[in-house]
């Protein structure tokens, strides 16, 4: 049986990031923690690079950027 490249979550499961537009305000910390998890506009407001799936080994900054949006606007999640 073969595992997808991106699973190392510490369950066993791959995840996924999200960031809800209406709640983002442009912070930036997500972006300075993560930058490749996520993306910025001109305005700094924050989407989810990749569709959201976070590569392998970098769960923990997904989580690390959830944890640090002053807005909650990123959810981490089983994809
Ligand atoms: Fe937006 Fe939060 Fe990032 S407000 S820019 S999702 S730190």
């Amino acid at each position: 049986m073969s595992r997808r490249a991106v699973s190392n979550d510490p369950k066993g499961t791959q995840v996924r990031v999200h960031v809800d537009p209406a709640k983002c305000q442009g912070h930036n910390r997500c972006f300075a923690l993560a930058p490749e998890l996520f993306d910025v506009d001109d305005y700094g407001n924050a989407s989810e690079r990749n569709d959201g799936i976070v590569p392998e080994g970098l769960e923990e900054k997904a989580r690390t950027a959830a944890a640090n949006c002053p807005e909650f606007a990123i959810t981490v999640d089983p994809a």
